[in-house]
């Protein structure tokens, strides 16, 4: 409730005639403030110390604006594409992350730096006690308050301060473009360019680049470079191997090798179904043939969100992913039978290389894998 007697409050004629320094001091006393001290920072003005403090408040700024600019050069044009260790090119490709969290992190920290300095050097630290009121304000207080605020932003000096008031706004800009590119430019990306290509979201590292090429199974061993590839002997009933796409072309390729292994649509499930189970199977219109016996090969890349299948119970022959236990059933072409996956895991087409005696893909997927996206029909 408001404590103001009639004598304190001017009548509308008076407050409209009033300037901004007599609305403050009527404010204070109508809010019950009395200001101890309300020292000018700078009472002699333009003063060396002063222009060294507004020097070194800007610098800040500016050394987050560079930050600012540099994180989008690194984030734009830095090469971040795979490079195998111990290969040309592998020692930049390793400072692509850090050099993100390094530019990124200056930027911040220089508009932070530089907001606190200023605080510092150029809002005056007034000591005041006040009163607390416990009711809302009326058209004075509002009237009052604005012409304190204006008054305290006037006395931090930052309208005559246009060095600060630049170097903060580019400061501030640079730091705030450079989280928008962030944001944004990892979705700035054309489904629909370079379709055919095996790079595009349509196709996957077992794309064939050239017609008879064999695209071979292999096996993960823990050393990228060591090449292992998969027989039917090797799987017992009701066993899985987590296989991925090989080239002969890429036998001495260290990178192609490394990268192959990496790639995130990739992996994929061999499976090998009892007999018994075998005879069960209902197979996908399209698909009857893409089996080999009783080997099927699933992608492990779950269709609702993506994250690796990597469980499968020989016992129900039921695939699950653990991240929200999507359950897709392996003896009807991997559709799913629980959970919130609504699309079944996409098959890849099998045969057994008859010069060499071992798996081979017939081709890439006939549909993409992984969740759903826009441009996506299925
Ligand atoms: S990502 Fe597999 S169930 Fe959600």
């Amino acid at each position: 409730m408001s404590s103001n007697t009639p004598q304190d409050v001017p009548s509308d004629e008076e407050l409209a005639q009033m300037s901004r320094d007599d609305l403050v001091k009527l404010g204070n006393k109508l809010d019950g403030v009395e200001l101890v001290e309300y020292p000018d920072p700078w009472p002699v003005k333009g003063t060396r110390a002063e222009k060294r403090a507004e020097r070194a408040v800007a610098l800040w700024f500016l050394i987050a604006a560079l930050a600012g600019f540099a994180f989008i050069g690194v984030f734009l044009f830095w090469p971040h594409a795979y490079v195998a260790p111990n290969t040309d090119g592998y020692f930049m490709y390793s400072l692509f992350t850090p050099m993100l969290g390094a530019t990124l992190g200056l930027s911040i920290l220089g508009v932070g730096v530089g907001a606190l300095l200023y605080m510092k050097k150029f809002v005056p630290h007034e000591v005041a006690v006040q009163q607390r009121n416990d009711s809302g304000s009326s058209e004075l207080d509002k009237a009052t308050i604005l012409a304190e605020l204006a008054d305290a932003g006037d006395r931090t000096t930052i309208a005559r301060r246009s060095l600060i008031k630049r170097s903060a706004g580019l400061g501030a800009g640079a730091m705030g473009l450079g989280i928008g590119v962030f944001a944004i430019g990892g979705l700035v990306r054309d489904p629909w360019a370079q379709t055919e290509s095996k790079d595009s979201l349509w196709h996957t590292g077992w794309k064939h680049e050239k017609p008879g090429e064999k695209v071979f199974l292999r096996r993960a061993t823990g050393h990228a470079h060591e090449v292992s590839l998969v027989r039917p002997e090797d799987l017992s009933a009701g066993a899985m191997e987590t296989v991925f796409p090989f080239r002969e072309s890429e036998r001495e390729d260290h990178h192609a090798l490394s990268k192959a292994l990496k790639r995130s649509d990739n992996p994929v499930m061999l499976i090998r179904l009892r007999s018994e189970d075998g005879r069960k199977v209902v197979k996908h219109q399209g698909q009857e043939d893409f089996n080999y016996g009783d080997y099927y090969a699933y992608t492990k890349i779950c269709s609702h969100l993506g994250c690796p299948t990597s469980l499968y119970e020989d016992a129900t022959n039921r695939i699950l992913c653990p991240c929200h236990q999507s359950q897709f059933d392996a003896l009807a072409y991997g559709k799913p039978i629980f959970g919130p996956a609504t699309r079944k895991l996409a098959q890849l087409p099998i045969a057994v290389d008859e010069e060499t005696g071992y798996f081979i893909a017939r081709s890439d997927f006939i549909e993409p894998v992984g969740p759903a996206f826009w441009e996506r029909k299925s």
